[in-house]
């Protein structure tokens, strides 16, 4: 399977917001990934808009190429948001209002009526719904339920088990993924994610449609620059080890 590659551009609208003014501008930023062989663009607008902004979201829709993913939680301007620019893809995330990044997946079965609700109004819209979850084999079955096109594995715990036991780590995303593929679902994976632990978790689960990075790529590109830094992630996707 071929694992594309979206970028989150989050960080960098971070230094953007460090001071006034557009330098650098998010907009030629996620071009310019584009043009470096990037698949789709991620961003996660949050409350605070300390990333990137509501505003935007418009400009993005409008220029890219290739596919935007905006993930977040499904807040009523939230859903305002996407629904008036209409991504291609939407992944619904639990964060609570002021969580420093996201940290856990969706307890689907408690929030069911909400998801099932929220996910019908995004496809509605024709847009792409996947569900950020934890690798937990449990949750397939009610995401199906509730209508998701895709899951995004939840990768945070994987990357800090990954140095100690790499096996281990990548035991309930193997199953995960099983149940997920057998049930018609995509499966992506993001958070945490690095030229280190990517090829491998790539090369056992064999059935990623999608990675979403920011942090470590945006970082890898102050050192080896952005094209660079992009390819080298690409190269990861079709790792054989
Ligand atoms: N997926 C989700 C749901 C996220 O919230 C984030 C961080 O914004 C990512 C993927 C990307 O994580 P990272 O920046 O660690 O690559």
């Amino acid at each position: 399977m071929n694992t594309r590659l979206s970028v989150n551009i989050n960080k960098v609208a971070l230094i953007r917001n460090s001071r006034p003014g557009n330098y650098p501008d998010v907009i030629r930023y996620a071009l310019d990934c584009e043009d470096f062989g990037a698949q789709g663009i991620t961003v996660h607008p949050r409350p605070d808009q300390r990333h990137i902004r509501y505003a935007d979201i418009p400009l993005l829709r409008q220029a890219l190429r290739t596919e935007l993913n905006v993930e977040g939680y499904p807040s009523p301007d939230f859903m305002e948001l996407v629904l008036r620019n209409p991504p291609e893809q939407v992944t619904l995330v639990p964060d609570a209002p002021d969580v420093l990044t996201s940290d856990h997946g969706w307890d689907i079965p408690e929030h069911i009526d909400f998801l099932a609700n929220t996910i019908g109004q995004l496809k509605a819209a024709g847009i792409r719904v996947s569900l950020f979850i934890d690798p937990d084999p449990a949750m397939i079955e009610p995401a199906c339920s509730v209508g998701a096109d895709c899951i995004e594995l939840y990768t945070g715990q994987y990357a800090k088990d990954y140095a100690y036991d790499r096996e281990s780590a990548v035991g309930n995303h193997l199953l995960a993924c099983k149940l997920a593929v057998n049930q018609g679902l995509r499966v992506h994976a993001g958070h945490d994610l690095n030229l280190e632990n990517l090829g491998y978790y790539i090369h056992r689960l064999q059935n990623i449609s999608e990675v979403s990075i920011g942090h470590a790529l945006t970082v890898d590109a102050l050192y080896v620059g952005l094209a660079n830094s992009i390819e080298m992630y690409k190269a990861k996707l079709v790792s054989k080890l």
